[in-house]
């Protein structure tokens, strides 16, 4: 059987695996797509920025639009309703050194989808057409599309949205299998990823609980999608693409990494969260990825109290001391 792991082209962009970092807003920041990178990710995600923030020009936006040369390749990922607006800060931004435009059809938080924006999309086939096919045109760089199952049981029309992203222009289509209604629970559902990939003929990136080397090599067997999408499971675990990497080369599930490598990592990526945030938001944000990185090592209930009261670098660091052996 053909490798489920190889080198994946979405439009003129080559990418040396297909193991991507899936876009998690408040998580895939500057700091953590460049661990990932440096673990192996073929692509890294950003966390959707706003069309509409950034034709107001939202202060905050700029630091999401922020890039780093060393964590390219990268997708950088709007989310809206206007088409013409869609369309017309694509065209503004794309001077951005990302390689890949991406659109987010999948958001399911209310704020996002009471303004028709994000999952709401999977109800307007004709929105959403209407949108890729303005911004695929406005662009030279890649677009691709991100999408869910559907909206809910009772609509359930990936195939159908993937159709219509592939004649407006799109370059790859990624399928969360969930639906909104879902929100991240339960089981994703694998089979909607292989319907999408027999329907169409632009790449599939399949996006659902991947976990482990074990996972990629199923979904691959079970849906034949080109590529993979990978989300919490990277959270506190910049490994996962190194160690996807290593079971694809070995045949063998690797050790989990040792208490002093998980602390080493932590502590950097906080060092590096500093420089581009400053201290106080740095180790503020800190506190859930260092929850992440903790879980499933010893007294991790404990260190995550605690780690909620720290407040800056030399406490975190003196927090997780007592642990290095
Ligand atoms: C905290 C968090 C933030 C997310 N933010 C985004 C986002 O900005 N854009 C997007 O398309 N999906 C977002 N997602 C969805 C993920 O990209 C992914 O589709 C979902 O988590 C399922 O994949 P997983 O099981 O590998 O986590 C987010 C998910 C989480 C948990």
């Amino acid at each position: 059987m053909e490798q489920a792991v190889h080198k994946l082209q979405i439009g003129n962009v080559t990418l040396e695996n297909n193991l991507i970092l899936a876009p998690m807003a408040g998580v895939t920041d500057l700091p953590f797509r460049l661990l990932c990178r440096e673990q192996g990710a073929g692509m890294v995600s950003m966390e959707m920025v706003s069309a509409k923030a950034i034709y107001y020009k939202n202060k905050n936006t700029k630091e999401l639009l922020k890039i780093d040369e060393r964590e390219k390749p990268v997708s950088l990922q709007l989310f809206g309703s206007d088409p013409e607006i869609i369309s017309a800060m694509a065209k503004q931004i794309e001077h951005l050194p990302f390689d890949i435009l991406d659109f987010n059809m999948g958001c399911p938080v209310p704020k996002v989808v009471n303004n028709g924006e994000g999952s709401a999309l999977m109800k307007d086939p004709i929105l959403a057409g209407k949108i890729i096919e303005a911004t695929a045109k406005a662009i030279d760089k890649p677009f691709t599309v991100k999408i869910r199952r559907g909206f809910d049981e009772e609509h359930i029309n990936a195939v159908e949205i993937a159709h219509i992203a592939e004649e407006c222009g799109a370059a790859a289509i990624a399928v969360h299998g969930r639906t909104r209604e879902q929100y991240y629970s339960g089981h994703a559902d694998w089979d909607i990823i292989r319907q999408v990939k027999e329907a169409v003929k632009i790449p599939v990136l399949g996006n659902g609980d991947i976990k482990c080397g074990e996972d990629v090599e199923r979904m691959y067997r079970e849906t034949g999608c080109d590529g993979f999408l990978i989300g919490r499971g990277a959270q506190g675990n910049p490994w996962i693409f190194s160690q996807i990497l290593e079971y694809f080369q070995t045949g063998e599930e690797p050790a989990k990494p040792t208490v002093n490598d998980m602390i080493d990592m932590m502590l950097r990526q906080a060092r590096l969260m500093i420089e581009v945030k400053g201290e106080e938001v740095a180790i503020r944000e800190m506190r859930k990825h260092a929850a992440w990185y903790t879980a499933g090592y010893k007294n991790s209930s404990h260190l995550r109290n605690a780690v909620n009261h720290v407040s800056t670098y030399a406490e975190l660091e003196e927090l997780f001391k007592v642990l290095k052996t």
